[in-house]
């Protein structure tokens, strides 16, 4: 008997669908960074077969250079998208929409994008996506409690001082590890299709709560001082960071920072069933890993 033609058959077709693509690579795009590293250890482990997109994959993958996307997709059942430097960068969803409709062509309809809460360039990219054809998964998150273990917070931990250009506005931040596990949630069932999932983590804290929290942790002495934006600027510049991406921090500082995404969301409990990691633990963790001893 051929069960696809039982009495179930639509919803049995597209399982069948499902396994089938499953079985095909899952391509990451930003597969080295924060959330994609993980989301591929947790596929490897899992043995489905994965695809790293970077540029310094094999083959690589630019977003800068279009020639590089078609090889990445050839065979492949799923993407997870993360889009570099950022999704409010300029061209960012002219770009991720030609990505998502090449994708669609060659065969990949299973599109998960990673996107950020409040962001109104953001949105356009989550539009080009509805807009390809494609089954989408859409993850708007807040801020990573790990860019202050993995990202551009670790410099100013060590040094003792997290000087930045916000008072007492709070955010709920995120472990990425849990961002991770619903990446890998909507890339691989068919549930989370068409489904937006704001993500945050379970509580709300301030900088400089923030800052008082990885002190406890570590036993070391870190300030917070809230600096203005102009120094900031001269601060970012005198590092040598690219003017766009200066720009892309005085927009995140100024506008997405101003208290419009203070307020815990449930997106990880609705797509897990689960709570998410506290930023108490996240902090215990990573003081583990020794990656705040470098200067003790
Ligand atoms: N950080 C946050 O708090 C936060 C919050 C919400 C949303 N987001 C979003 O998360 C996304 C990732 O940002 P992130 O700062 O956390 O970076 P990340 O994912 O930790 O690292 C960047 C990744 O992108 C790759 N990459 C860099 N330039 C590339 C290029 N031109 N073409 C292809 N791949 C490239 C890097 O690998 P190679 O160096 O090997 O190319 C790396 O795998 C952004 O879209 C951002 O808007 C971030």
């Amino acid at each position: 008997m051929n069960r696809k033609f039982n009495k179930n058959g639509k919803k049995h077709l597209e399982i069948i669908h499902d396994e089938k693509s499953n079985q095909r690579p899952i391509l990451i795009i930003g597969g080295t960074g924060k959330t994609g590293k993980r989301v591929a250890q947790r596929l490897v482990s899992r043995e489905i077969p994965v695809r790293i997109g970077s540029r310094t994959g094999k083959p690589p993958f630019d977003w800068n250079d279009k020639d590089s996307w078609k090889p990445m997709l050839k065979g492949i059942g799923a993407v997870y998208i993360t889009y570099y430097p950022d999704l409010a960068a300029p061209g960012a969803a002219h770009t991720v929409g030609e990505f998502a409709k090449l994708a669609v062509q060659n065969g990949v309809k299973r599109l998960v994008l990673l996107s950020g809460r409040g962001e109104e360039e953001a949105k356009r990219s989550e539009k080009a996506l509805q807009d390809s054809g494609a089954d989408w998964t859409i993850l708007r998150s807040s801020w990573f409690a790990q860019n202050f273990s993995e990202h551009f917070l670790l410099g100013p931990v060590l040094s003792g001082t997290i000087a930045l250009p916000v008072g007492d506005v709070k955010e709920p931040f995120i472990d990425v590890d849990d961002i991770a596990d619903v990446a890998v949630a909507a890339l691989t069932d068919i549930k989370h299709i068409g489904e937006i999932y704001e993500l945050s983590g379970p509580r709300s804290l301030t900088f400089s709560e923030v800052t008082k929290e990885i002190a406890k942790a570590t036993g070391r002495e870190i300030q917070y001082i809230k600096i203005s934006i102009e120094s900031f600027i001269t601060e970012l510049r005198q590092q040598g960071m690219p003017e766009e991406i200066v720009s892309l921090m005085v927009e995140l500082f100024t506008e997405v920072l101003d208290g419009r995404n203070s307020h815990v969301v449930d997106g990880v409990q609705r797509a897990l069933g689960r709570a998410p990691r506290s930023f108490s633990d996240y902090v215990k963790s990573a003081a583990t890993t020794g990656i705040w001893d470098a200067h003790k």
